[in-house]
């Protein structure tokens, strides 16, 4: 239910346009074109919240969506797209370290792997430096649709395995948000959060 009140607020270039730092917020990382705002779209369940396309790099600015009172989701620019300019590159990298290092109202990040290509070098980053800060992280494997049953299973197996290496607490499942999968088990995770 609470999902579902989910309302544009802003898109910030920079860390001073986001809202005040209080409450709780859930943001959503991962490589270009992973899939993550049509995950947050399914997890709240609105087709249009987040912005999705085909073309990659299309969320280029931290999202905001509000919950209800003091809490949110944070769509993230995707990360490691080839094709915008270095000092765009930079300029993303640098805003996405500074927010997830800097931000007290930060409760974890939801990290989303197309699960035809899971953990890539930011996934490796990205779960190491959740580690080392201390941030709680949970991990979407997404387009399971496009996998056989026994190939996602498998996948799931293998990534689980090697992502307890990268950053132990860390939790993963499958998703899809074509075909609905995971959707409970997602909101579960993050609602947890955002209860604390
Ligand atoms: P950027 O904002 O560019 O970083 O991308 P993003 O990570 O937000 O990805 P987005 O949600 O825009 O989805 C990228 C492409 O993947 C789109 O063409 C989606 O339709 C497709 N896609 C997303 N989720 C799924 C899924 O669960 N299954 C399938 N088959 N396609 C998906
Ligand atoms: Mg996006």
């Amino acid at each position: 239910v609470l999902f579902r009140r989910a309302r544009f607020r802003l898109a910030a270039h920079e860390l001073r346009q986001l809202p005040d730092d209080t409450g709780a917020e859930v943001a959503f990382a991962g490589r270009s074109n992973a899939g993550k705002s049509s995950a947050l779209n399914r997890i709240c369940d609105q087709v249009g919240l987040a912005r999705t396309s085909k073309t990659p790099g299309r969320t280029q600015q931290l999202v905001v969506f509000d919950l209800d009172g003091d809490r949110r989701l944070i769509d993230l620019p995707g990360y490691g797209y080839a094709k915008v300019p270095t000092s765009l590159r930079d300029h993303w990298r640098e805003l996405i370290d500074a927010y997830l290092g800097g931000r007290q109202s930060l409760r974890g990040v939801v990290l989303i792997m197309d699960s035809r290509h899971p953990l890539k070098d930011f996934d490796r980053l990205m779960l190491q430096y959740c580690r080392d800060i201390g941030l709680p992280c949970h991990v979407l494997m997404t387009k399971v649709d496009k996998l056989s049953r026994g190939d996602a299973a498998s996948t799931l197996l293998a990534t689980r395995k090697e992502m307890g290496l990268l950053c132990p607490g860390a939790t993963i499942q499958a998703f899809s948000s074509l075909d609905k999968i995971g959707i409970d088990e997602a909101r579960r995770a993050i609602y947890a959060w955002l209860a604390d």
